[in-house]
């Protein structure tokens, strides 16, 4: 599944891989995922960029899942470095052909997809990071994935993290 918005769009959103409503819909982050990306789109509204403007994307571009037996749910499943690092030339294209000026990492997968295997998350969120990545210069600010934050014990501690690191990014943008 390929990303969805603007070629010309000044932010690019990575995330994991798409869920079952994203499966479903053909399009990224349309799922319980996505409603907290929308949150997003306030901060980057405050830096004067439409957030219609963004593109999203994932790093994965399948949905990977278990099923206890056949027609029963599907379980999002971890995707694993080798089905990362297949998927990469898809999104080496995506960074090639979207001009934007900074790019969102969402979570790990996405770091590690981006920025190699020794990339952690809660070492670096919230910080702009300057890479070449597939011969680009790239501008990065990772933060934690939003389904992290649906799932954390002290849920408003996590969202204010959540919303605060791209924050600082948008106001770079400004
Ligand atoms: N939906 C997506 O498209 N990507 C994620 O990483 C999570 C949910």
């Amino acid at each position: 599944m390929f990303g969805a918005g603007d070629a010309h769009a000044r932010v690019m959103l990575v995330g994991e891989q798409p869920g079952v409503q994203e499966d479903r819909q053909g399009r990224p982050f349309v799922g319980p995922a996505g409603k907290l990306l929308d949150l997003l789109d306030r901060a980057f509204a405050e830096a004067g960029i439409d957030p219609g403007e963004a593109y999203v994307t994932n790093a994965v571009k399948h949905f990977e899942f278990t099923q206890a037996e056949p027609r029963r749910r599907r379980i999002h499943k971890a995707p694993t470095l080798r089905e990362t690092t297949a998927c990469g030339p898809w999104l080496a294209a995506e960074l090639a052909l979207v001009e934007m000026e900074l790019v969102v990492v969402l979570g790990a997968t996405a770091g590690k997809a981006l920025l190699g295997s020794s990339f952690r998350v809660t070492q670096v969120r919230g910080t702009v990071l300057e890479e070449e990545i597939h011969g680009r210069r790239e501008r990065l600010v990772p933060t934690v994935h939003p389904s992290s934050v649906l799932r954390a014990d002290d849920r408003q501690a996590a969202y204010d993290g959540f919303l605060s690191d791209p924050n600082a990014a948008a106001r770079l943008l400004a």
